[in-house]
């Protein structure tokens, strides 16, 4: 019996009681004071955790509203674009681009494998029509963090457009999106933000801009011009997720609070200790060496482990909720979310109740093996820190 359901899938994540009570509050007027006071906050909190001095745009979407936005406001029907792709949201990436009629140049990867920067390299020489280049930093569904730096930093001494959906690493893991040379990045409110979902965040560059002012996709709801012209009085052109601009402001300052470089290193802390566990229960890791994400764990179970078993009596018995596998991994994988209003006693508690359902369906004993590795992995950390 379980009196909470512990989220620990890789978004929505779990909401600090102070953010819950922020949106317990009546509607303010969208075009008064109130409202700009708000959205200045967020935008400026944004601003320091994307690192940039860009225009910050927030637009009334999940995620994929605000990687739309980027198609439709930077590509033009016809036109050739470079996706790097190496899981299932790089799919979607390529597919959106393809809605909108691009050409779509896809440079594509085994999952579970990071997108080669040398790669890219050969491929944008090779298009030099590529304008665009869409770049995913966390790959979700596999568990995977590309090294990102290098990426950019390929693609903009190519001179050519750097997008990147940053949905679920952006507030969590490091970015630095001037320094990186980044003209567009892209995360969603229910992720590290601590929010519910409803807003995307869109940074714009200048040459982003010039960019956009040539490209011809239709565009109307996620119009960039609208969304700036209406920020500068402190609005948005359409209605806001105003309860998620609530959140999104107390979530913000939490982030503040505990400081961003903390926040990175927690995220970093229980994504060992997440794999340590895993491990020490069967799993095999599925992202490659050195680039498993600080946010989501992917990985392999046990030989004879039912997949759709093991999380429906998480679910049932403890109250933990786990992702599986997307696309081609269905039922072959689980995804553990570590991110957002995440601790310790969190990753502690998902494998324990993951060595208890093992014991149940007869895969391995209980013997508490999962949990000493989460603890030997928390301790050696802070003993190294001592
Ligand atoms: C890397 C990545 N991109 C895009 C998305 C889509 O975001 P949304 O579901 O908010 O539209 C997600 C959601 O999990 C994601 O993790």
């Amino acid at each position: 019996m379980a009196f909470q359901s512990q989220l620990r899938i890789p978004g929505p994540t779990p909401l600090p009681d102070r953010v819950v009570r922020s949106m317990s509050r009546p509607m303010i007027d969208h075009r008064g004071a109130e409202f700009a006071a708000i959205l200045a906050e967020i935008t400026a909190g944004a601003r320091r955790v994307f690192k940039t001095k860009s225009d910050l745009l927030l637009l009334t979407s999940s995620g994929t509203g605000g990687l739309e936005s980027a198609v439709a406001n930077l590509v033009s029907p016809g036109e050739q674009v470079v996706v790097a792709l190496c899981g299932n949201f790089g799919e979607r990436f390529a597919a959106l681009a393809a809605a909108y009629g691009a050409d779509v140049v896809r440079l594509e990867f085994e999952w579970g494998r990071p997108v080669d920067p040398d790669d890219l390299a050969v491929v944008l020489e090779r298009h030099p029509n590529a304008h665009v280049v869409l770049l995913t930093h966390n790959e979700t569904s596999t568990g995977l963090t590309n090294p990102l730096r290098e990426l950019a930093r390929v693609a903009r001494s190519a001179e050519r457009i750097v997008v990147v959906d940053g949905v679920s690493s952006i507030s969590s893991i490091d970015i630095e999106t001037d320094a990186w040379g980044i003209d567009v990045a892209v995360s969603g409110s229910q992720k590290g933000w601590m929010a519910p979902p409803g807003l995307a965040l869109v940074s714009v560059s200048d040459r982003a801009w010039a960019q956009q002012a040539k490209a011809r996709s239709p565009r109307f709801y996620f119009d960039w011009k609208e969304a700036k012209t209406w920020a500068e009085k402190g609005m948005t052109p359409f209605t806001p997720a105003m309860p998620v601009a609530f959140a999104l402001q107390e979530g913000l300052r939490m982030l503040e609070e505990e400081g961003l470089d903390n926040v990175y290193e927690r995220h970093a802390r229980l994504a060992r200790a997440t794999q340590a566990g895993l491990e020490a229960l069967g799993f095999q890791l599925f992202a490659r060496e050195g680039y498993r994400s600080n946010t989501v764990t992917s990985a392999v179970p046990p030989h004879g482990l039912d997949v759709a078993a093991l999380r429906k009596l998480l679910d049932t018995r403890y109250g933990v909720v786990i992702a599986g596998g997307q696309g081609k991994m269905t039922g072959k994988m689980v995804r553990v979310g570590h991110l957002g209003a995440v601790a310790e006693g969190d990753v502690v508690q998902v494998i324990w109740a993951i060595e208890q359902v093992l014991e149940e369906l007869d895969i391995a004993p209980a013997d508490g093996r999962g949990v000493a590795a989460v603890t030997a992995s928390v301790q050696g950390v802070t003993a190294a820190a001592r």
